[in-house]
């Protein structure tokens, strides 16, 4: 191998490692992980669903209990949304305790539960593998 031939090689290699990098360190860091969507209503809903412990019957992204359904998308569901949430949270039912919240706790939760619905999908059924191994979420059901 020539020294040109090295010298191209090393230069392209260089050149392709200074783009890479500029694409992590700008674009690949630009994902918040959510936390635009964290609002001060949502934080205390958060520190609320731990304490009256809803995780033990209900599941977000898929963990927690099974007793109660998977709340990750009940705010977007067509069937549901949030005057349907804080009627559940208001009121309980048969098998749901009534944990006679006030009107301002069952406000948090449900903005909790807000942020939850925009930072995650669950139960994740209709996806695709794409070329590098990773799936993208076709449509909400
Ligand atoms: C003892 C178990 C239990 C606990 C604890 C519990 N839930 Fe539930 N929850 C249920 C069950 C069971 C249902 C389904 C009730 C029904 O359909 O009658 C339900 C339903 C719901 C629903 C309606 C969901 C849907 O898709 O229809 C919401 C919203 C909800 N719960 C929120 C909460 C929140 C917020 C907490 C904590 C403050 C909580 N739950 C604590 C058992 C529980």
């Amino acid at each position: 191998m020539t020294t040109k031939l090295k010298r191209i090689i090393f230069w392209s290699l260089f050149l392709l490692f200074i783009i890479y990098g500029f694409f992590i360190y700008t674009l690949g860091t630009e994902n918040d992980g959510g936390k635009k969507f964290l609002t001060e209503g949502a934080k205390k809903g958060k520190l609320l669903y731990q304490e009256y412990n809803c995780t033990s019957c209900h599941q977000l992204y898929g963990l927690g209990g099974y007793m109660g359904p998977d709340l990750t998308n009940v705010i977007s569901d067509p069937g549901k949304g949030e005057s349907y949430v804080k009627s559940f949270i208001k009121n309980g039912t048969q098998q749901m305790p009534n944990f006679h919240l006030g009107e301002a706790e069952v406000n948090a939760l449900t903005e909790y539960l807000n942020y939850v619905d925009k930072t995650g999908i669950s139960p994740v059924r209709n996806f695709e593998v794409q070329y590098d191994g990773t799936i993208i979420q076709k449509a909400i059901q």
